[in-house]
């Protein structure tokens, strides 16, 4: 019985690998002399006769991204099943693996005697995984969603997105995740710097809509500890998504993370309709001009007149400028609510966006934007919710 996979085009850690095994552990290795990774775990058992194997070994040659994704996949569908990565690690590589749920990173390097211990030590440990309960069924939790929308286009909509999630993930890492819904010409990918495996496409297809943990496969992992699902790549795929397709998919995330942040195109259509639906919270955002602020009271007062605003409605002003000819008087006098957060028109955030890197990620003391935005994400940690509740009427100042 093989208990330790090796996918490697490499013979000589085929070879340190037998070595580390033979005689030594229980167990055989069997080893697949290839740089092509499987996309599913499934075929690998298949090798097997649908055996799972304590250890799979993704050793040198084998292309890190795909590893990685493989590693995620692992975690969340056979978290029995030990992976471990063979790299030179710096520490971004770490990070990344850990978060991809890579149980222990070899060099290329590595003496028997030592990989043997490590491989030991995944053994006893998915032992333990393997006696443990099963995780508990879908649809017992529900997270926050939270939905940034506007009527009108560029005022900052992915900017609120992505730091949202961003300032969210700290809170609550591993937590979180963002979806794309403006599905022509999303930006989040962009926004965060992701080259993104798979996206939306693929999260509404049927296997994906059946089995949770196949979707979360298809989501891409963010350095800040977040999960991505991003727009398709091409805007033409956009058309075979439909409005249902996005509710039911916004429902699944919510029933496996704390908070999904979504994204979407400018006004109402019909997946931002679905998207409404299924949101506990609807950031609306504005600039400080005559047409956007009158285009989202109308919007408002529809959705009003539908019943499909949802529940907790915050209101926030972008790109706040003194100069601009508007108070925040007159955009909430035309607006008919108040603005909750006013964040100010900063070279920080443009900066920001063009570096694929939200102002959030790493916050500067005292910069007035960032100081905005985390005020917009302490909206939705437990903490901040209670400090808004002892301070709400305060006055939001545009200087
Ligand atoms: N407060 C701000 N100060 C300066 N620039 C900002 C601010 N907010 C957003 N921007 C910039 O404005 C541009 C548009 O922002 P963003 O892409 O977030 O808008 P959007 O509403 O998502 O646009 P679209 O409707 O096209 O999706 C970006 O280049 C962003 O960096
Ligand atoms: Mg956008």
């Amino acid at each position: 019985m093989s208990r330790f996979v090796l996918i490697s085009p490499s013979p000589e850690f085929a070879a340190a690998m037998q070595t580390a095994v033979d005689g030594a552990l229980p167990g055989g290795v069997y080893t697949v002399a290839t740089a092509e990774l499987p996309e599913q775990p499934e075929q690998i058992f298949a090798l097997l006769g649908g055996v799972r194997p304590a250890v799979v070994v993704l050793g040198p040659g084998v292309p890190l991204d795909g590893a990685l994704r493989l590693a995620t996949v692992f975690d969340v569908r056979f978290p029995d099943v030990a992976v471990l990565l063979v790299a030179d690690a710096d520490a971004d590589l770490m990070l990344q693996a850990m978060r991809a749920g890579v149980r222990d990173i070899v060099s290329p390097a590595v003496e028997p005697h030592q990989l043997r211990i490590v491989l030991q030590r995944s053994v006893q440990a998915t032992e333990g995984r393997r006696r443990d309960p099963e995780p508990a069924e879908p649809g017992t939790r529900r997270g926050r969603v939270i939905g940034v929308f506007s009527p009108k286009g560029g005022v900052g909509k992915t900017t609120l997105a992505t730091n949202i999630a961003v300032g969210l993930g700290k809170t609550a890492p591993m937590s979180v995740v963002i979806v794309d819904l403006d599905l022509q010409f999303g930006d989040v990918a962009t926004g965060l710097d992701l080259d993104p495996e798979h996206t939306v496409t693929d999260a509404v297809t049927r296997a994906a809509a059946q089995d949770s943990m196949v979707l979360k496969a298809f989501l891409t992992l963010h350095t800040a500890g977040i999960y991505a699902l991003c727009a398709p790549r091409d805007p033409i795929e956009a058309d075979g998504i439909e409005a249902d397709q996005v509710g039911r998919l916004i429902r699944q995330l919510a029933d496996q993370f704390d908070y999904v942040v979504v994204d979407t195109a400018p006004g109402l259509g019909e997946c931002t309709l679905a998207a409404l639906e299924e949101c506990t919270d609807g950031v609306w955002v504005t600039g400080m001009d005559v047409p956007g602020v009158r285009g989202l009271r109308s919007s408002l007062e529809v959705l009003g007149r539908l019943g499909l605003l949802p529940e907790t409605r915050h209101l926030i002003l972008n790109m706040a400028d003194a100069k601009a000819g508007l108070s925040v008087r007159d955009v909430e006098a035309t607006v008919g609510v108040p603005v909750d957060v006013s964040v100010p028109r900063s070279p920080a955030i443009s900066y920001s966006t063009n570096r694929g890197v939200p102002v959030l990620q790493s916050p500067r003391r005292g910069d007035k934007a960032s100081s905005a935005l985390g005020e917009v994400v302490e909206r939705f940690t437990p903490e901040g919710a209670a400090r808004l509740r002892r301070k709400l009427h305060r006055r939001v100042v545009v200087s």
